[in-house]
């Protein structure tokens, strides 16, 4: 397995092949899910004691397994949170795997590390934290969320009287699934603002007001969201940061989604607030074009989060030397091993430049608002709100919840599109409604008319 021959010759000629066929198509198909049994009937035992051979298995892979995927990057992709990789950085990601690089210390990965590091220096800044601020790749935003709440928990009960306590935070129902689960795994209690919409500092300041004396000594932490997923709504970060202020309270920014906007000038306002974070969310792998998995988690003050994360054990005590002296990703988050994720951004980054991306993700909020305008000219279509970020939220007028479920999977079926239903609160009612989310700057204005006739 670990000889070069012939064989692996070919094989890597084939797989450099497929990938490079992939890497500049422009005509991905939409591919269909199919049953485990479905798949297992196409492609029989694939692990067996003396293996089927390279050239069959990627056959298998050409011919039937990797049509029942959709790609993240096709045009008309747009449920749930698109995204839509660079070639460059998916050229990059290749090099990635084939430089087989420990991300975790410096010792193993100065190179990777380093890239990464500059990559996220430009992050960074785009925050607007102080001087000192920085962050880590991890796998998603889900991971970046834990490693952040677990470095606020892990400073609040610093304190001697929390030792004991068990954690409490207030965030919004707007908020990301990923919060209120990663609470569930730091075993914290959450107290959810009800409101989808913009979470106001006045508003969290009058839950904190109604909390009981016990559930005021847990409060430890605030999540505000920086492009809700359900909606684009950024919550009010200058009078929540405020708020944090007041109380002494950790403040998380959650801008998983929403990130890559604070790269636009024309958005960048609403932003403002986000540099008295704690510590901040932003997913590369969304709106900043790279492909998964690369989230990254920022600190205001890292050294709370090495507090929190860092690991010890004899093993792991050369990498903490002097000798070895350098950035440690592994100390700012969760994960030990870690692939360099950020490595295929950086070489798309210095590839392209930094206002490349800043038009890219300027046409994602100009898709946004193309759509706004199509949806109020039709006749039977309404918008729910007006767009926010590159999230749309619109109505076909006399619709059901199944007439949207059962248009979504027409247009899967037909290899035409993706566009998923979702809930928008109205009152006490959830309407099911229809939702666009732009990523990718190659979805044109036809592909939206297109998408909006199929609801005549
Ligand atoms: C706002 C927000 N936070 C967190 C996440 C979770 O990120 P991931 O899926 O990368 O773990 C998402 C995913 O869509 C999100 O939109």
């Amino acid at each position: 397995m670990h000889k070069i021959d012939i064989d692996l010759v070919e094989m890597t000629l084939d797989v450099m092949k497929y990938a490079i066929d992939r890497i500049s198509s422009i005509n991905t198909e939409i591919g269909q899910p199919k049953t485990e049994e479905e798949l297992k009937a196409l492609v029989g035992e694939t692990i067996t004691d003396t293996g089927i051979g390279g050239e069959y298995a990627f056959n298998l892979w050409k011919t039937y397994l990797v049509k029942a995927n959709v790609p993240i990057d096709h045009p008309r992709h747009l449920a749930f949170v698109p995204a839509s990789p660079t070639r460059a950085s998916i050229m990059f990601d290749l090099v990635t795997s084939a430089s087989s690089i420990h991300g975790a210390y410096w010792m193993e990965g100065a190179g990777g590390i380093f890239c990464e590091n500059e990559a996220m220096k430009w992050i960074v800044s785009l925050t607007g934290l102080p001087k000192g601020a920085f962050g880590v790749f991890t796998s998603g935003g889900t991971a970046a969320n834990l490693s952040a709440m677990v470095t606020a928990r892990e400073d609040w009960r610093s304190n001697s009287i929390y030792k004991k306590e068990r954690g409490l935070i207030i965030t919004s129902s707007g908020a990301h699934s990923s919060i209120k689960a990663m609470a569930k795994v730091i075993d914290v209690d959450v107290i959810l603002v009800n409101t989808e919409d913009r979470l106001l500092g006045t508003e969290l300041e009058k839950t904190i007001q109604g909390l009981s004396i016990n559930q005021r000594k847990r409060l430890f932490a605030i999540v505000a969201t920086g492009g809700t997923t359900n909606a684009g709504i950024i919550d009010d970060l200058d009078g929540i940061a405020l708020v944090c202020k007041k109380e002494q309270l950790w403040f998380h920014v959650d801008a998983a989604y929403g990130g890559g906007a604070l790269a636009a000038d024309s958005v960048r306002h609403l932003f403002n607030g986000i540099e008295q974070a704690d510590s901040i969310t932003i997913d590369p792998h969304k709106w900043l074009f790279s492909p998964y998995d690369c989230g990254a988690v920022i600190y205001k003050q890292p050294e709370l989060a090495k507090k929190a994360h860092a690991q010890q054990g004899s093993y792991l005590e050369i990498f903490k030397d002097s000798g070895a002296d350098g950035f440690n990703p592994t100390d700012y988050q969760i994960q030990l091993t870690r692939r360099v994720r950020g490595l295929p951004l950086w070489f798309s980054l210095a590839t392209h430049g930094t206002n490349r991306y800043k038009q890219a993700i300027e046409r994602g909020l100009e898709l946004a608002q193309i759509a706004g305008q199509l949806i109020i000219e039709h006749p039977n279509l309404e918008l729910v709100r007006p767009p926010s970020l590159s999230c749309v939220l619109y109505r076909r007028i006399g619709w059901s919840a199944d007439d949207y479920k059962n248009w979504t999977y027409k247009n899967h079926k037909k290899g035409f599109a993706l566009v998923a239903p979702t809930k928008w609160k109205q009152g006490d009612d959830f309407e099911t409604v229809s939702r666009f989310c732009f990523i990718n700057p190659d979805t044109t204005e036809a592909d939206i008319k297109m998408i909006l006739e199929s609801m005549a």
